[in-house]
């Protein structure tokens, strides 16, 4: 190559000689904002195996819509980051009979805890959005930059508003303060910690629970609502904890960044799955005149996966674990 030739682009798939350094120091001191529940306890455990001390507070020890003493408990720990898995969720009739709750709650208590983190100079924090804030017919697979491009699904508009208004809330923290905080949008989640009551569960747990119950009952048919051709994309709590983990290394960008495994199934296919799992022997009958609801929900994983991201639990199996650990809880 003579002296002034231009410089040659360097080829992008060659291995990385020295790993990027993690922006998470190891170990590190972390909060976890909602320990308790599905995703807080699985990012508890995950964080707990590799290393880190995790710092948790019960809601009864710690509500935290209340502000003051939120940041008061920020600034007396000092944590290294936090993962804000505290909010107010629930299925379709929770969210359209209370829809006050789930707004005023989520935007307090994520005013609470992202502003509290700012103030008492927590350097890093990942906060958990959800796939069901994207606009209802968005484009599938559902691409980060869809947000706030369309009319939301209406049934649970206002939990979807406080979320976008917490993702908001962690962009502009980074626009005017430089904060390395960053959001994520998983997909719909199951696992140990999933709620199994009928009138808030999601619809994995509530499959679960009603095979298991015309099971134990003899029932001849489990009736379900719509067609069963809707396709959703499921992820199991372990592999969420695990991207959770991963974001907090190697993430800092103002984009949010969807959590999924990239693949979908009717949920028909769901409901055969899982009635073996429990080994229910009756019919499935769909009940038609029922609405079906959006008719395909999967998230396009290419920026996680570009982090390297590849979950690791198969459904069926992550079926038959959380069916046996919510045998093992009555
Ligand atoms: N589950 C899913 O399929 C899914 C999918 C996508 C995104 N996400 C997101 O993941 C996050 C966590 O969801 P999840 O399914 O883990 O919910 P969850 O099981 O209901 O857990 C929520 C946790 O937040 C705590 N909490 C609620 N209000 C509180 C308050 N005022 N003060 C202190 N703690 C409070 C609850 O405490 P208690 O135990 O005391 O009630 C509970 O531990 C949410 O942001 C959700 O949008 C979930």
């Amino acid at each position: 190559m003579t002296a002034d030739a231009p410089p040659q682009p360097q080829p992008t798939s060659e291995p990385e000689l020295t790993p990027r350094p993690s922006l998470l120091p190891h170990p590190a001191r972390v909060f976890v904002a909602g320990h308790r529940g599905l995703v807080g306890s699985a990012v508890a455990r995950r964080l707990d195996a590799d290393g880190h001390e995790v710092l948790t507070r019960g809601r009864d020890q710690l509500d935290l819509r209340d502000a003051a003493r939120t940041e008061s408990f920020l600034r007396d720990v000092r944590p290294d980051a936090v993962v804000l898995a505290a909010a107010k969720v629930g299925g379709i009739m929770a969210n359209s009979t209370y829809p006050v709750q789930f707004l005023e709650d989520n935007l307090r208590i994520q005013l609470s805890v992202i502003a509290g983190a700012h103030t008492a100079e927590v350097p890093r924090l990942l906060f958990l959005g959800s796939s069901c804030i994207y606009p209802k017919l968005a484009e599938q697979p559902i691409r980060e930059d869809s947000l706030l491009t369309g009319p939301l699904e209406p049934t649970n508009e206002a939990y979807a508003i406080a979320k976008i208004a917490g993702i908001s809330q962690v962009q502009s923290y980074r626009r005017q303060y430089g904060a390395a905080y960053i959001s994520a949008m998983p997909t719909n989640l199951y696992g140990p910690g999933d709620n199994f009551d009928l009138a808030t569960s999601h619809v994995l747990p509530a499959l679960i629970r009603r095979f298991h119950e015309a099971r134990e009952s003899g029932a001849p048919e489990v009736v379900l609502w719509g067609t069963g051709t809707p396709r959703r994309e499921f992820l199991h709590v372990d592999d969420v904890a695990a991207a959770c983990a991963l974001l907090l290394q190697r993430y800092d960008d103002e984009g949010p960044v969807n959590i999924g495994c990239g693949e979908d199934l009717p949920i028909r296919e769901l409901a055969e799955l899982v009635r073996e799992v429990t080994g229910y022997q009756g019919e499935i009958v769909w009940d038609t005149t029922k609405p079906d609801g959006t008719p395909r929900k999967l998230l396009d994983v290419s920026r996680l996966t570009a982090l390297g991201f590849k979950p690791s639990v198969d459904l069926r199996d992550g079926i038959a674990s959380t069916y046996k650990w919510w045998l093992a809880q009555h």
